[in-house]
């Protein structure tokens, strides 16, 4: 598969992040605070998520890609992921119309193998009916760890490896991207955390080696159109070198 290329020159041009990847926390302490169930935050979260792929194109964003559940979530509470996994059915089921009158393109990455066939299904619908679109890019991380990415590459790659299809002697930093689940996205240039944690906890290890990073206090359910254009604005001052020197 190729990489996306549908940017103009004008987009190109343009000094805010392409590609941005969003670490969503705080759901439950946003929750905790107004004495309600966590649940009750991850639903406010997923009212966040349209209002922020919407102003995509304001920001000039071409890709934004955001954290929804770990391959480390399965450890929470019983009742939390199901509750979580009911929510993405519903999620899916009613964003799907919405988002493709949006025209965003909506793909998903992680392990699928894990997850209900329904909910599969219902991913796999809204991959196909989003799939011309070109307004703006959705990746939506469900049951995704990037070390856990790495392991299904690194299985693919030495696959095709045993079949002949590729020499080891021809392995290089180019090669392993084409087996990771975001073959066809470029790698993000900002990475966004909200509720005050700086960690990455395994999400886009591989892509994010010269990603610049935003650690914010706001709780997920509370962050704004206004915040995203902010933080995509600041990042357009930033001197990215990546590892040269300033021209
Ligand atoms: C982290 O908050 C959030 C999650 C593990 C789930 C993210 C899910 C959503 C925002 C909801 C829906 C998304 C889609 C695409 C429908 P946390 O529970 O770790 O919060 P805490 O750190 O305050 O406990």
């Amino acid at each position: 598969m190729s990489q996306d290329s549908n940017t103009s020159a004008n987009e190109d041009a343009h000094r805010g992040p392409r590609h941005v990847a969003i670490i969503m926390d705080g759901n439950g302490r946003w929750a905790t605070q107004r004495g309600r169930p966590r649940l009750f935050g991850h639903h406010a979260g997923a009212k966040r998520v349209r209002e922020i792929v919407e102003s995509c194109p304001d920001v000039g964003v071409k890709y934004l890609t955001i954290f929804a559940f770990s391959t480390e979530n399965w450890k929470r509470t019983q009742v939390e992921v199901a509750g979580l996994m009911g929510l993405f059915r519903r999620y899916i089921a009613k964003e799907t119309r919405a988002l493709a009158e949006f025209g965003a393109r909506v793909r998903f990455i992680g392990d699928r193998e894990r997850l209900d066939a329904k909910l599969v299904s219902l991913m796999n619908e809204l991959e196909e009916t989003t799939a011309e679109n070109t307004k703006t890019n959705l990746t939506i991380a469900l049951n995704y760890g990037a070390r856990d990415e790495v392991a299904r590459a690194t299985k693919l790659l030495a696959e095709d490896v045993a079949c002949g299809l590729l020499d080891p002697a021809d392995v290089d930093e180019e090669t392993l991207p084409k087996y990771l689940d975001t073959r066809v996205l470029p790698d993000p240039d900002l990475v966004i955390r909200t509720s005050g944690e700086a960690r990455i906890s395994n999400f886009l290890l591989w892509q994010s080696a010269y990603a610049e990073y935003e650690f914010i206090d706001t709780l997920w359910p509370d962050f704004s159109r206004e915040e995203f254009a902010s933080l995509c604005s600041s990042y357009g001052d930033r001197d990215r070198r990546f590892g040269g020197v300033k021209k």
